[in-house]
């Protein structure tokens, strides 16, 4: 009785409002709320969620300032500047009504925040509660945002052109083109941004949606420069049942059209919510995909209008077009064999939870560590570099989905699988991780 007591603690999470970070914190709050902690949700009325999805959590609009806007590569670092300007005060203000009105078996334990959204933890040492940090890429990410201050130090940062294709030292298998830095205009906003990220300042922890059986040496690097606890927890959306958390609606007439398709046939083609193709490379892949004879699955969050009527005719039935799929179930379907994806973190981990190799085509961001990851490290993607023509894309799909290379990925990829899945077993790293944030949550 004493346990269950203690247990009717509340955390409280603040999420960064972009569909590739509030998927991992919403299935956070499911895990919690499974362990039996009450759940609120801190949400920026930007993008802010259909809160009849999620009954089970309490929910507090923070008022951001920032309007309707399309996030891309070019507003990130504003953007999220905003966001931990203009809703620090409302935090504090909704959570000290909230912490009032508390009794001593439904108090607020502690606050998780996404590392972007760093003014939450000023408000957790204001309120005199504990913070963790939710890290919703890789560690391989991390690490290499930690390796920036010796970069500077040795000249390499700014990066010059001439030396874009050699290995970073220490960060070896990335190439000074795969750093997140290389892509953004304004090199002193990133950085400083990336130093307010990555500055832990009073937090207890870090949590992260990934896998000690996959980033066991980050990870322990990590922590030798941080000296937190860190609890990798991933895949969090194999620990709770399926929930949506799509901002946009999920077309689901692509289920019935995989279920007659052949085990392991369909090439599925997403580029997360943010990277898109331009109509040129639209229609190269549209091409490419059609030459290729495969089935295919194709996301077009944009606009499908630019593709040429000779290739839907080509194709017919071959092919399915949606602007928004359920991508998690796709990527379970046994008719699904191979994923073109752009590696946004959320997209890596869920490919490889079920098995199915990728080509990998980062754009920006984390997208092209993690490319170079699933590429020469986990040994379960074709990397793409080249500019869209038809011909590559056709070979590229070949070489995935029917060729002897692309049976030993897939082999590789299923081994992967395995292993994932052992560590969510009782006593696997994330079954224990996951234990062992409980029992630090309750310590609070
Ligand atoms: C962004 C960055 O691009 C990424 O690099 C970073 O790691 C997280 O933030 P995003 O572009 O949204 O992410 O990609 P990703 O991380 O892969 O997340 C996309 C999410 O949308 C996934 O959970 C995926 O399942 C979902 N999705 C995508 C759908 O549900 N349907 C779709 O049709 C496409």
């Amino acid at each position: 009785m004493e346990h269950q007591q203690e247990r009717c603690r509340r955390v409280v999470l603040v999420p960064l409002p972009f569909q590739g970070h509030i998927t991992p914190m919403l299935q956070l709050g499911t895990i919690l709320h499974s362990k039996g902690f009450h759940i609120t949700i801190a949400h920026t009325q930007f993008n802010f969620p259909n809160t009849l999805k999620y009954p089970h959590f309490d929910f507090i609009a923070l008022s951001d300032g920032v309007g309707e806007q399309t996030i891309s590569a070019h507003n990130f670092i504003a953007v999220i500047s905003a966001f931990n300007t203009n809703c620090k005060d409302h935090l504090r203000e909704s959570l000290a009504r909230m912490m009032e009105k508390e009794d001593q078996h439904n108090k607020t334990a502690c606050i998780i925040y996404d590392e972007y959204m760093y003014f939450a933890e000023e408000v957790a040492k204001q309120l005199r509660i504990s913070s963790i940090i939710l890290s919703t890429s890789s560690a391989a990410k991390m690490l290499s945002y930690l390796a920036i201050p010796r970069l500077q130090n040795e000249g390499h940062i700014p990066l010059q052109d001439s030396k874009m294709l050699e290995l970073v030292p220490g960060l070896e298998p990335l190439r000074f083109k795969d750093l997140t830095i290389s892509y953004f205009r304004k090199l002193d906003d990133l950085l400083q941004l990336i130093a307010n990220a990555l500055d832990p300042r009073s937090s207890s922890s870090i949590i992260w949606n990934t896998m000690d059986c996959l980033e066991h040496s980050t990870l322990a690097k990590i922590q030798q420069e941080h000296q937190l606890p860190l609890f990798p927890l991933g895949p969090l959306h194999k620990m709770v049942p399926a929930i949506s958390s799509s901002l946009l609606k999920e077309d689901q007439r692509c289920i019935p059209w995989l279920d007659k398709q052949s085990h392991s046939s369909v090439i599925y083609i997403s580029l997360g919510s943010a990277a898109s193709m331009d109509n040129k490379d639209l229609v190269e892949m549209a091409w490419g995909l059609a030459n290729s004879e495969q089935p295919f699955l194709w996301v077009i969050r944009t606009d499908s209008r630019a593709l040429p009527e000779a290739f839907q005719e080509a194709v017919g039935d071959r092919g399915c077009i949606v602007r928004w799929a359920p991508q998690k179930e796709v990527l379970a379907h046994t008719a699904v064999g191979g994923f073109w994806s752009h590696c946004g973190w959320n997209s890596t981990i869920e490919s490889i939870s079920e098995g199915v190799p990728l080509i990998c085509q980062p754009y920006y961001g984390d997208q092209r560590v993690n490319a170079r990851y699933l590429t020469q490290v986990w040994g379960v993607g074709l990397e793409w570099e080249n500019d869209m023509n038809r011909g590559d894309i056709e070979g590229a799909i070949r070489r995935l989905m029917v060729g002897k290379e692309g049976e030993l990925i897939r082999q590789r990829a299923k081994d992967l699988k395995d292993t994932i899945k052992s560590s969510m077993n009782q006593g696997g790293s994330s079954y224990n991780s996951l234990n062992e944030l409980v029992d630090l949550i309750l310590s609070f």
